[in-house]
């Protein structure tokens, strides 16, 4: 099963990266997760989207092929990151390569919240886009500082379960949606 992962952050150290590293690794054996270069992509103009750059059209087929999505956001200002809208946005137009796409959502946060409002307005936003998100199974990392180690492994037992429970109900949703 192929899942494309796309992290909603630009930055080296990016914790959300690290979480779906993490993952990459952890469920190898169910799932092939392949990181999106969505910062290949140019900043989104209308002007563009029906004749766009070739790595435009290279990333949308990647997601087009794709058994699922699953984003990884971190939270900006109680909302998406503009860097991950934008690789949305290119996606949502022309051939709309997210539409019926299952979508599974984590994200985390040094803060309390846990990417909370970024997570809803997230929400908001693939509904827009037609895609088949996962419903429920919301995966809030807060006080994320206290839960990797220097490596960047998560190490706190209670998320690391519950994203198990996740990915599995991830796995049936993909399964489920082909019948809608
Ligand atoms: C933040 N951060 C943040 N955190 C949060 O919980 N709610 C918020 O609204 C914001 N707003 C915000 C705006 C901007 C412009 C920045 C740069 C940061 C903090 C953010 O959660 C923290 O920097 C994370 O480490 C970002 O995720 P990555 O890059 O580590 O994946």
């Amino acid at each position: 099963m192929k899942i494309v992962a796309i992290v909603g952050s630009n930055r080296k150290q990016s914790i959300n990266k690290k979480l779906v590293v993490f993952m990459k690794e952890r469920y190898q054996e169910k799932v092939d997760i392949e990181i999106l270069p969505i910062e290949d992509l140019p900043m989104y103009n209308q002007d563009d989207e029906l004749s766009p750059l070739q790595v435009v059209t290279e990333i949308k087929k990647i997601v087009a092929t794709s058994d699922g999505v699953l984003i990884a956001t971190p939270e900006y200002n109680h909302s998406i990151p503009a860097f991950l809208k934008n690789a949305l946005d290119w996606f949502s137009r022309v051939d709309k390569v997210m539409a019926k796409k299952p979508v599974m959502i984590v994200g985390a946060t040094p803060g309390v919240l846990g990417t909370v409002r970024a997570q809803v307005n997230l929400r908001q936003i693939l509904a827009a886009m037609g895609a088949y998100t996962l419903p429920g199974n919301e995966v809030f990392i807060n006080a994320v500082n206290e839960k990797i180690d220097e490596a960047g492994q998560l190490k706190h037992e209670p998320t690391i379960g519950f994203l198990d429970t996740v990915m599995n109900n991830f796995i049936n949703w993909i399964e489920k949606t082909k019948q809608f």
